[in-house]
């Protein structure tokens, strides 16, 4: 089978993708699959070849003409963090090619890249709590002011359609916040501003395979930095992760139903995270969001979750693939 492993994309985070691609290149079954790199760049989108050719995508169809032959795929691996891979827009148009693609279909994918309107829907779950958070659609002056009559310090301010920490502030102080404002409405027209929970983070991975929701083990996250932000989450050594993380059976087994429940109710396919903190005081979850297009590097949190359960990355990607043509 031809599959398209499409990379890159039109955020910041295409230098992580372009680094998750080549781990699941690295890892998939050449005995079953024959994987095409697929670069998706703002008015570039080409196929690279073994020695580095590139061809161009005839986008009427998403083929490539070789040595005068078309070239189609069976369907798409999707390693595209952040727009158009992870929010909605590719799988749209693969859609309507009716190619299939191993993420999460093009509504869930637009419900989740958005922070806030996620919060809406999981907040329903049982057992599982959001942080008090704001949804703002333009920066104005006064802006930070009117914020603190609503919410406690500290608080987050995220861009919320973001991925990977950038344009995010952690605020500590009130001087802080215009500033924090500023540079996530740079990142995006709508910004998220959330009080913030004391506890320890985690995050956890979920699939589905021969239709069955099945739950990875939790990773903690202990930064040294503030929190874990696009350093932290990307210079080994800068973080500590542990998986399995700390936590007692019965939160264990709680977070598996949420999470469970999480993936059902956003109807999400494919491999996603949840990330979320376990408050300290009270030991209640709190959702921080869902990531439809997680990373794989090679040390991303779901690499290590599937190996902490003894599986490898060749069974996974492969569990991943035939799931999207069942
Ligand atoms: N957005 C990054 C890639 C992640 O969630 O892993
Ligand atoms: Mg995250």
């Amino acid at each position: 089978k031809q599959i398209a492993l499409v990379m890159g994309g039109y955020t910041g985070e295409s230098v992580v993708s372009e680094k998750s691609a080549a781990v699941v290149a690295q890892h998939l079954d050449k005995d079953r699959f024959e994987v095409h790199k697929i670069h998706i760049y703002p008015n570039n989108w080409y196929l690279e070849e073994e020695d580095g050719t590139k061809l161009p995508l005839d986008l009427n169809g998403f083929f490539v003409v070789k040595n005068g032959k078309k070239l189609t795929f069976d369907g798409v691996f999707n390693i595209i963090h952040g727009s158009p891979g992870e929010d909605g827009k590719l799988v749209g148009y693969f859609d309507m090619l009716g190619i299939p693609y191993t993420t999460c279909d093009a509504l869930t994918s637009s419900i989740t890249m958005n922070k806030a309107y996620t919060k809406k829907i999981v907040s329903e779950i049982p057992d599982l709590h959001v942080a008090k958070s704001v949804q703002l659609f333009a920066n104005k002056p006064g802006l930070a002011n009117e914020l603190l009559e609503e919410l406690r310090l500290p608080i987050f301010v995220k861009p919320n359609n973001g991925g990977s920490s950038i344009g995010m502030s952690k605020v500590k102080s009130a001087e802080e916040l215009s500033h924090a404002l500023d540079l996530a409405f740079k990142e995006d027209t709508q910004v998220m501003v959330e009080e913030f929970v004391s506890g320890r983070e985690f995050s956890i991975g979920i699939y589905k395979t021969n239709g069955k929701i099945m739950v990875l083990p939790s990773t903690e996250i202990i930064s040294s930095k503030e929190f874990f932000d696009f350093e932290a989450k990307y210079q080994p050594g800068v973080s500590e992760e542990i998986t399995p993380g700390r936590m007692d059976e019965r939160d264990a087994v709680q977070v598996k139903k949420i999470a469970e429940n999480v993936y059902q109710t956003l109807n999400c396919k494919g491999a996603v995270r949840m990330d979320y903190f376990l408050e300290t005081k009270t030991d209640k979850f709190y959702f921080i969001e869902i990531n439809t297009v997680p990373g794989q590097t090679e040390t991303s949190l779901i690499s290590q979750q599937v190996k902490a359960v003894g599986m490898s990355l060749k069974t996974f990607y492969t569990e991943l693939i035939e799931e999207m043509w069942r």
